[in-house]
C-alpha cells in the first residue's frame, strides 16, 4: 500500500475497466488533478511479485455543510476532479473511489486501503470519514424492497451487499438513504447509503447534526 504515482494511472484505468465494465474509467485528466490537489489522499494496492495496481482508493477533504444530504458522487467529487478539495475549511475526508481487482477479492486488500485512510484521517485530524456506499445488490431485490428495506436488512445482517457489507465492518455506520448517487448504474440503480467513520478523538464532532433520523432511532447511528 502506498500513495499514487503518475506511473501507476495506467493500471488504475485498466482496474475500472474491469471493475466497471461499460462505464467511462478514471481519466488520467482526473488522476492527476487527485494527485495534484491532494496527494496523501490518493492510494494504491500493488502486487509486488508482478508491480501491478490492484486496488486503489481516492478521497479529498469537503466541509460537508457545503453540500445537501443527498447531494450526488458528482457533486462531492467535483464530476470526478476533486478541484473542490478544501482542507482549508472541510473536516471530512470524502471516499470517492475504493476497487480491488476482481480476481483479488476477499483477501484482505480492500481492509488494507480502508486501514490506510483511517489512518489518513487520524493523521490529518479530520472529524469524520463520509462516502457514498453504492447499493451494489440491490438490483436483483428492486421488485421487492425499496431501497431503505434493502438497506435495513444488509445493516442488520440478513441480506449481504457486496459494497455495503464490507464497509459496515471497516467500522462504518448508515446515515440515510439516498437516490441518484451514481448515475446509470445498472447494480445500485442509483441508490447509495451514506456512510460515516466517526474519527474517536472527536465523537462526536463538533458540527453534530442533532437531527434523529430513522436510523438512530433504532441504535445503528448514535448521535
Ligand atoms: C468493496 C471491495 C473494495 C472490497 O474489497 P476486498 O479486498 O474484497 O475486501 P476484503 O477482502 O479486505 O474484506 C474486508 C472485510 O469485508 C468483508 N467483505 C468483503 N467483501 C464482502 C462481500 N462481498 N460480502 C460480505 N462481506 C464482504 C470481508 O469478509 C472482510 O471481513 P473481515 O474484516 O471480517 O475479515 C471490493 O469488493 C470491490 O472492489 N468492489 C467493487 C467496487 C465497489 O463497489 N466499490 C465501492 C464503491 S462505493
Amino acid at each position: 500500500m502506498r500513495t499514487t504515482t503518475p506511473d501507476d494511472f495506467s493500471g488504475i484505468i485498466a482496474l475500472t475497466e474491469e471493475t466497471y465494465p461499460g462505464s467511462p474509467p478514471w481519466s488520467t485528466a482526473q488522476l492527476a488533478t487527485h494527485r495534484q490537489v491532494f496527494p496523501d489522499g490518493q492510494f494504491v494496492a500493488i502486487d509486488t511479485a508482478t508491480g501491478g495496481v490492484v486496488g486503489m482508493a481516492a478521497s479529498l477533504i469537503v466541509l460537508w455543510d457545503d453540500y445537501d444530504f443527498d447531494s450526488s458522487w458528482r457533486d462531492f467529487t467535483d464530476a470526478g476532479y476533486f478541484r473542490n478539495h478544501d482542507p482549508d475549511h472541510g473536516h471530512t475526508l470524502y471516499g470517492a473511489e475504493v476497487m480491488v481487482s476482481p480476481g483479488r477479492r476477499g483477501l484482505g486488500i480492500g481492509k488494507a486501503i480502508y486501514a490506510a485512510r483511517l489512518a489518513l484521517a487520524e493523521r490529518l485530524g479530520l472529524w469524520r470519514i463520509r462516502a457514498g456506499a453504492r447499493l451494489r445488490g440491490y438490483h436483483r431485490h428492486a421488485p421487492r424492497l425499496t431501497a431503505r428495506e434493502y438497506t435495513d436488512r444488509v445493516v442488520r445482517g440478513t441480506l449481504t451487499d457486496a459494497t455495503l457489507s464490507f464497509q459496515l465492518r471497516q467500522g462504518f455506520q448508515v446515515l440515510g438513504v439516498v437516490p441518484n448517487y451514481l448515475a446509470h448504474d445498472p447494480e445500485s440503480l442509483g441508490w447509495a447509503a451514506v456512510i460515516e467513520w466517526r474519527n474517536p478523538a472527536f465523537s462526536p464532532p463538533p458540527d453534530r447534526d442533532p437531527r434523529s433520523t430513522d436510523y438512530a432511532r433504532r441504535g445503528v447511528v448514535s448521535t
